[in-house]
Formats: structure tokens, C-alpha cells, sequence
């Protein structure tokens, strides 16, 4: 696929390389630590990279959410920002940029990504009724399930195959969301959802006609389109490289034309702008006046919402920069070219590459390994160990279990390796495929994990948990004999 315009260049061996369009100015000390130093972080963080401390880690690759790097008028931006409970100004510059890039006039502010979801949950979700969307985030099930809804996830057949040339499995089915909207009828629908870049499925894109085609659903059915919009920048991206028609239009553009087809639009801005905070925007009254009570409520005042006013002043301005066509493909063209180099090794990942991070297969990956026995979390604990870089388990680990005690398997068991904007080089990235390739060359040695300590609820994020058998130390003396001293 032809990266037309954007920082890939060719090489004169053909071989494509993304180049940084920005320099360096402020930096963070790395550490790499030695083989044995990081086993014993990931052994006190039982096993779980969500345990890790910073000061362990060479490559922070758990997430992009609030580690995108800023830029140098971000960080001006906030030199100006006005102190003030009610009426900042700072705010009425970030609603500016809402109203200008997302082209929606009303703008409530909230603290995050889920603040937002609370918000929207409880303003339009009664008990029983049905909710469709391509696929779920965590928070977004967890809010929608609170207020009483049921989630119903009509991606298409392609969707959860790991290798595909399915330019956007992010679609929803059309045949499927017909079909629920016969067996609920549209009052039982508040909403239906559609999430840019889908998280889960490996940062996956749908199309502007699977878009147009879901709007027009709705609006026979007078359903609304919520979209959320935490990687809007990402999948404007993809549709400028994948879909007819729109090769030549700046990502602004196409970004505003998905916006125009939602009838609100909400957004984690920890991912969107790259500062933190979040939002939600809309052009209908009647919704606006729906949800704005519950933002003083649970958020703050309704020119802050949670949100410190310095953030808010670098969202104005990163609102901006991050929906420019050179930043926005910075963090995709690193990913495709991560997992490009990754598949050629033989490795199964994810493809084709997405937004947020590359997504490698464990089920494959570490086929040895029973799903019970979490092989993401097993390979998220093994690459720390022979690299210091840490992922994400997106996997069983992630999921809950049933009514009997039992883990409810996930669909799909990944590692996720996020690529925050411009924050790696491309030294770093050939490091990290180095020792996944390593790992994968002696994938026999990993074995799996379980359980120590679990809590009850999102247990992912605090659990702590043991190596089935000493794989670990097994792993390190292989890793010595290959690599001798060299970190
Ligand atoms: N929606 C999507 C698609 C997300 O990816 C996230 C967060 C949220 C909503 C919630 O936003 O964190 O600001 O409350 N994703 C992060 C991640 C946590 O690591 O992928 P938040």
C-alpha cells in the first residue's frame, strides 16, 4: 500500500522506511536494565506489566492513552492558560477548536474518555435496552452495563481474523444491525455506536460508506449515530490510504465528514489531541440539554469539566496538530512498518497493520499454551524479560468469568505494543522486533500463567499472578548464551 504524501520514504535498496518529521528537543532518560534486573521487576509485579515501574522499563509500549508526545507549541500553549472556575478562557479556546475541526457547535468537557461514556450512559440508556456497536471497549461495556443496556457487537465476518487484507474490519454488518433493530424495535435503541479505530480488534478502521450506510439505517429508524472518536485521526487516516475517492482530501476533511454523520460525537482526548482529558460534542440541542446537567454533577463546572486548564489549552492546540496529515500518520506508518518486518519473520500479528499498536497473536504465537493458562499475559511477561519493553495483554487476562468460576476465553489472545505518537525512533522499533523475533525462534521455553491473586473486578489492571513451572529462568540462560553481556 502507497503511503502518498506521507514521512515513508523509499530507500534506494526499495525498501520503505517511515522518517521522523519533527526533531527532538526535549528528551526523558531511558534505562535498559540487565536480563536479570528486569525478571525480577516482572517477578514483583506478579507477572502483570500493569505492576511495572517506569524506572524498569526501556520501551513503554502499554498504551498511547496520555504518553503521545507534545510539541513545542502544545507545551506554549499552556503558558497562557486562565485560572479560573467558571468562564476560563482557556475553555472558550478549546471549544473554538471543537467547534472548527469536529464541526459541532455544543461542547461538554469531562476528564476522560469514560467520564464520557458515564455521561452519555446515563443520559440516554434505560434498563433493557439494546445497544449496537462494531465492537466494545472496556469502559464503554462496563458504563452501558451499569445503566442497564445490553451491548451487541455486529462486526463482520472478517473482524476477528488475524490475517486478512480487509482494508476495514471495523465495518459493522449491515444484514446484522437490520436484523437487531427487527428484534428490539428502534425505542429500544438509544443509540447505536461506532468506534474509530477499533481498540480491541486490533485499531481497526471502518469505511465512510459502511459510515453513510449505518447513518442512513438510523435515521430511518430515527435511531442516533454515536461515534466514538479517541482514534478519529487514525481511521480518517486509513480511509485516505484505503478507500476510493478519497486519496487527495486532507484527513480534516474526511475527519469532519465522519463527524457530520454522528449525531454526537465523544472522545477520549488523552488519545485524540494528545494531552489528557475528554469531551463530548454535538449539534443537536435537545441531546446537548440531555446530558449537560450531569457534567457539573460529575465532571466540574461546565468550562472545565475535570480538566485542568493547562491541559485544556494544549488540547485547543493539539486538536489542531494531530488531525494534520503528517502527524496523524506518524504513529500508523511506524506501526505498518513494525508489522510488516514482523510478519515477513513468520510471526503472526495482526494484519492489516492498524492504529495504536501492533498487535501480535500469542493463541498462535505460543500455540503450547492453553488459553486457561493466558498465553498473552504469559508473552506480554516474556518480552519484558528479553527486552525491558512493555505491552499490553489484550487477551483471557482481560476478560472475566462465568457464573461457575470459570474464565470466560477471550476471541482473540493479543499482545498489544502501542506506538504513542512521535515518542520512539526507529532504532528503538528494530530493537523491539529483534527480540520478538528472538522470542519467537524459542517460543518453545515460555510457558504460561496463573493466578495468584485476582480481583473481582477488572482484574487485568491489578491481579498478580505466577509462571506455570520455571520458565523464566530457563528463558534467561538461553537468552545469556545468545547474547552474552550485551543487554
Ligand atoms: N474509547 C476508546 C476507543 C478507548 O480506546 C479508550 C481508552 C476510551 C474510550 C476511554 O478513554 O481512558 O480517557 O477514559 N483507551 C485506553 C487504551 C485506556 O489504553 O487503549 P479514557
Amino acid at each position: 500500500m502507497e503511503n502518498n504524501g506521507m514521512p515513508v520514504v523509499k530507500f534506494f535498496s526499495g525498501k520503505k522506511v517511515p522518517v521522523e518529521l519533527h526533531k527532538v528537543r526535549i528528551v526523558q532518560k531511558l534505562h535498559l536494565k540487565t536480563i536479570e534486573e528486569r525478571y525480577k521487576a516482572i517477578s514483583e509485579a506478579g507477572y502483570n506489566t500493569f505492576l511495572l515501574n517506569t524506572s524498569d522499563i526501556f520501551l513503554d509500549m502499554l498504551t498511547d492513552s496520555g504518553t503521545n508526545a507534545m510539541s513545542d507549541n502544545q507545551l506554549a500553549s499552556m503558558m497562557q492558560a486562565d485560572d479560573a472556575y467558571a468562564g476560563s478562557q482557556s475553555f472558550y479556546r478549546m471549544e473554538s477548536a471543537l467547534r472548527d475541526v469536529f464541526g459541532k457547535h455544543y461542547v461538554l468537557p469531562a476528564h476522560q474518555g469514560r467520564a464520557a461514556e458515564n455521561i452519555i450512559s446515563q443520559a440516554f440508556i434505560s434498563e433493557g435496552d439494546a445497544i449496537p456497536m462494531n465492537y466494545h471497549f472496556t469502559t464503554t461495556k462496563a458504563h452501558m452495563e451499569l445503566n442497564g443496556g445490553t451491548i451487541f457487537e455486529i462486526y463482520t465476518d472478517e473482524a476477528l481474523k488475524i490475517k486478512s487484507t480487509n482494508p476495514f474490519k471495523g465495518n459493522i454488518d449491515l444484514v446484522k444491525l437490520n436484523d437487531l433493530i427487527a428484534q428490539y424495535g428502534p425505542e429500544r435503541i438509544p443509540f447505536i455506536r461506532m468506534e474509530a479505530s477499533t481498540n480491541l480488534i486490533g485499531g481497526q478502521p471502518f469505511s465512510m460508506q459502511n459510515m453513510r450506510d449505518v447513518k442512513a439505517i438510523a435515521e430511518k429508524h430515527g435511531i442516533i449515530l454515536i461515534l466514538d472518536a479517541s482514534l478519529i485521526g487514525e481511521n480518517a487516516y486509513f480511509i485516505k490510504m484505503r478507500e476510493t475517492g478519497y486519496s487527495n482530501m486532507p484527513v480534516k476533511e474526511i475527519l469532519r465528514e465522519m463527524c457530520s454523520l454522528s449525531d454526537i460525537v465523544y472522545f477520549s482526548s488523552r488519545k485524540v489531541s494528545s494531552t489528557r482529558g475528554g469531551g463530548i460534542c454535538t449539534n443537536n440541542k435537545d441531546l446537548y440539554m440531555k446530558m449537560r446537567d450531569l457534567v457539573p454533577l460529575y465532571e466540574g463546572f461546565l468550562t472545565y469539566g475535570g480538566m485542568s486548564v493547562r491541559e485544556i489549552e494544549a488540547m485547543a492546540v493539539g486538536l489542531y496538530e494531530t488531525t494534520d496529515d503528517t502527524v496523524i500518520s506518524q504513529s500508523p506508518s511506524f506501526i505498518a512498518f513494525a508489522v510488516d518486518e514482523i510478519d515477513k519473520l513468520g510471526i503472526p500479528v495482526v494484519t492489516p497493520a492498524g492504529a495504536l499498536g501492533c498487535h501480535i497473536d500469542a493463541k498462535s504465537f505460543l500455540e503450547h499454551i492453553p488459553q486457561s493458562e493466558y498465553p498473552a499475559g504469559a508473552l506480554a511477561a516474556a518480552l519484558f524479560i528479553a527486552s525491558g519493553c512493555r505491552g499490553m495483554e489484550r487477551g483471557t487476562i482481560s476478560s472475566v468469568r462465568d457464573e461457575n468460576g470459570k474464565d470466560v476465553l477471550a476471541d482473540v489472545e493479543l499482545l498489544r505494543l502501542a506506538f504513542p505518537r512521535r515518542v520512539f525512533t526507529l532504532s528503538q522499533t528494530m530493537f523491539l522486533i529483534d527480540r520478538v523475533n528472538w522470542l519467537y525462534q524459542h517460543r518453545k521455553l515460555i510457558g504460561g500463567l496463573r493466578f495468584v491473586e485476582e480481583p473481582p473486578v477488572l482484574r487485568f489492571f491489578l491481579g498478580r499472578l505466577e509462571p506455570v513451572g520455571d520458565w523464566p529462568s530457563k528463558l534467561i540462560k538461553k537468552y545469556k548464551e545468545d547474547f552474552g553481556d550485551s543487554l
